[in-house]
């Protein structure tokens, strides 16, 4: 049957009733992609779940479907949230899939410029703050007590449940749980939902557990320096958190999954980033590359063991930040009469 989204797919693991609303834009279902190149590289069998492909690109869908639905259930017209971009704008398309409307609390300069674009088509009402994504958090979580608005941040537990379906993916493409699981970690809900996911599946479909590496970036790594960071700074805008809201449950998947969070430079980020787009073809934006970055690290150290079945989550479409990909570019265009011969001496030079 053909694919019908995750709410309609999943509905056995999910907290479903009769009265939850038929939402959805077909998210889930993405891509599970082997790393060919890379894999043979690293000595490893790497594969990315790419949630790039995801309606709005990333995998903020999978969790904001069910939240807004069970949102829309409940009698609620708004959603409210803080974020750094992804959510907001997975937010306010699911608002405006069901009729409801979208507040966002964003960090002022601090959004990629495809996910600013995003909630204003989706028509949210976009508030600006001078502060970062904590700041927007504690706001928002303390107004969603006292007015008739839902807080859809990761929070929210259907958030979770809904993102944990990107688990039961991975294990029915691999017809198991990978050995390894490396992930992005920036207010901590996406691990805490992986690994809820391997669990419940492993429990109804005895698929295994993964061990859980979690990679947060160097400049807002509080988990791994054990403490929250007041002005956490990165190049990877959508992990730039210095007080993760699901702190402890990262810590309990790393801990129960016998894995690691560790802290991934933004060189290493960003080094990752133009690998994969120039030798796999995959574009993702900064912040999902923080898995990568993270596995082969973890490789040289030997933290990975060679022959290992690894699956790295790409959170977020590279197109969501255009100004990175254009900082960054390694192959500067050429600027070349306009006419054939031109073209042709270009050509042969290239190919010499
Ligand atoms: N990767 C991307 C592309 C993200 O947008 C986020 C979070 C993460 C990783 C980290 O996931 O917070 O569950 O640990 N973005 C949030 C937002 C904070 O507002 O879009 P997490």
């Amino acid at each position: 049957m053909a694919w019908q989204g995750l709410i309609e797919q999943y509905k056995e693991f999910l907290p479903v009733t009769d009265k939850t609303p038929k939402l959805s834009l077909l998210e889930g279902n993405t891509p599970l992609i082997k790393l060919e190149n890379l894999s043979e590289e690293l000595g490893i069998e790497l594969f990315v779940k790419v949630e790039g492909a995801n309606p709005t690109g990333s995998f903020k869908d999978r969790g904001m479907v069910f939240a807004v639905a069970k949102a829309k259930e409940e009698g609620s017209k708004a959603v409210i949230c803080a974020s750094t971009g992804n959510t907001s704008a997975a937010a306010a398309a699911y608002a405006a899939r069901a009729g409801m409307k979208a507040i966002i609390v964003i960090p002022e300069g601090k959004v990629a410029a495809g996910k600013l674009a995003q909630a204003y088509m989706y028509g949210a009402e976009v508030i600006q703050i001078e502060g970062n994504f904590d700041n927007a958090l504690e706001m928002v979580r303390s107004i969603s007590e006292t007015s008739p608005v839902t807080l859809v941040n990761s929070v929210n537990p259907y958030r979770i449940e809904g993102q944990k379906t990107a688990s039961f993916e991975i294990c029915d493409v691999l017809g198991e749980a990978p050995d390894i699981l490396a992930i992005p970690v920036g207010n901590a809900g996406n691990i805490t939902a992986y690994w809820k996911g391997f669990k419940e599946y492993n429990d109804k479909k005895q698929t295994g557990l993964p061990q859980i590496f979690g990679f947060e970036a160097e400049g807002a790594a509080a988990i791994v320096q054990g403490k929250p960071i007041d002005n956490p700074e990165t190049i990877a805008t959508a992990i730039r958190i210095g007080n993760p809201a699901s702190w402890d449950s990262a810590v309990a998947a790393r801990d129960e999954s016998n894995g690691v969070i560790e802290a991934v430079s933004d060189d290493e980020m960003i080094h990752t980033y133009q690998l994969i787009a120039r030798k796999e073809g995959i574009f993702a934006e900064p912040a999902s590359c923080a898995s990568i970055a993270g596995v082969i690290r973890s490789v040289k150290e030997g933290k990975i063991k060679s022959g290992s079945k690894v699956v790295a989550v790409l959170t977020g479409n590279g197109l969501k930040d255009p100004q990175t990909a254009m900082d960054v570019k390694v192959v500067p265009p050429h600027n070349i009469e306009s006419n054939a011969s031109a073209l042709n001496a270009f050509i042969e030079e290239v190919l010499a």
